[in-house]
């Protein structure tokens, strides 16, 4: 068994941070959110890994990722030169599968399960693909699924304006060898893109096991910005211990679960769990609320944030008001607001969104 993770695409959903990154690499609980599924990938037993990565984020994400020692795990990276759809993806991949089955996980999809019973599923019905279903309130922003009692699949649609369920696909697909044979049945959609919804229903039709598994725990698509949000609220609640020996001056006061990284100072601040930061970040007159991760290198003074994601060397200094919700890119700067301010100054790049409320 092998496994293929996306990690190419365009990201449009979670600009402006995606101009400059992998979303792939975004971090939840500052741990960049393909890391999650690369370590369930190899929780289930397999090891043999391959990543499919575009020309402009690839080097990035193989930097940061490695060969797959760190995870033990073997890491091949499969470059994808244009986002031509999922199938594509398997398509391009085809030297690297081989003749082996493998699942597909989607680079920024996170889910609370582990993969081991869907894996034993798959492999005792002797599927040609298993797919994982879950329940939404608005089927039509996803792939849906016509499921019969027996958990037979018997339709599957891409973002339908009238859809046959409820059940949405989740990023996460088992298959047998036989999927390549479909994918070569295939036409891009409308949408210019190899579906792979259109490759599982060429196997449908050609009465092939197709089977669907509901995944009973929380599944996040972290591609925008508020799923991103909730991503890390569910991370820090479910992963982040208390820490005995912090290291903060006697003025500061740490409240609940709270992880504090080597070179990190806090000065006179208040910092209530559940709260993650990293390394060498300078912490100041703040109050860091719950469900905030802070990256590494960040620099806060004077400043109140909760419910929020700080990239990597941002620096916030000056600002009264609470920042919530928000999600604070890499190296970007928010500072100094005076009480009432009469006015503002902003550099503000491409799709960034400032909402003042
Ligand atoms: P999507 O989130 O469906 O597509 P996207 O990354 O282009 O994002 P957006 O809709 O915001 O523009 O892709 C799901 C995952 O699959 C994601 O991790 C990117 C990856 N992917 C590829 O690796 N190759 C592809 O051709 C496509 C379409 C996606």
């Amino acid at each position: 068994m092998k496994a293929l993770i996306l990690s190419g695409g365009k990201g449009t959903r979670l600009r402006p941070l995606t101009y400059t990154g992998a979303k792939q690499l975004v971090p939840v609980a500052n741990k960049p959110i393909l890391w999650y599924g690369i370590e369930g990938i190899v929780a289930a037993g397999i090891t043999d890994i391959g990543i499919i990565i575009s020309p402009e984020t690839g080097e990035e994400v193989k930097a940061k990722t490695g060969n797959g020692d760190r995870f033990g795990a073997k890491i091949t990276y499969i470059l994808q030169n244009e986002p031509a759809g999922l199938a594509h993806a398997v398509k391009i991949a085809r030297p690297f599968l081989g003749d082996s089955p493998f699942i597909m996980y989607l680079g920024d999809n996170l889910i609370q399960n582990q993969l081991d019973p869907f894996l034993e599923s798959f492999k005792k019905h002797q599927l040609d693909a298993l797919i994982l279903l879950r329940p939404v309130q608005n089927p039509s922003a996803f792939g849906v699924a016509k499921v019969d009692e027996n958990g037979r699949v018997l339709q599957l649609v891409e973002k339908p304006k009238v859809p046959p369920s409820n059940l949405a696909l989740v990023g996460i697909y088992f298959f047998a060898p036989t999927i390549h044979e479909a994918i070569d049945q295939i036409q891009p959609s409308p949408r210019g893109e190899l579906e792979i919804t259109d490759a599982i229903q060429q196997l449908i039709d050609q009465q092939k096991q197709v089977e669907a598994c509901n995944l009973e725990g929380w599944w996040l698509d972290t591609g925008k910005k508020d799923d991103l949000l909730s991503a890390n609220q569910i991370i820090l609640d479910s992963c982040i211990v208390a820490s005995t020996e912090l290291k903060v001056d006697e003025k500061s006061q740490i409240i609940g679960r709270v992880q504090i990284g080597e070179g990190t100072e806090v000065i006179n601040s208040t910092v209530r769990g559940p709260v993650v930061i990293g390394e060498n970040c300078h912490i100041e007159n703040c109050f860091i609320g719950p469900y905030s991760s802070i990256a590494d290198r960040v620099t806060m003074i004077d400043a109140d944030i909760e419910h929020s994601v700080i990239l990597q060397g941002a620096k916030i200094v000056g600002i009264h008001q609470r920042i919530v919700d928000s999600v604070v890119g890499q190296r970007a700067q928010i500072t100094k607001a005076p009480p009432r301010p009469k006015a503002l100054r902003f550099m503000i790049g491409d799709d960034s969104q400032i909402e003042l409320v």
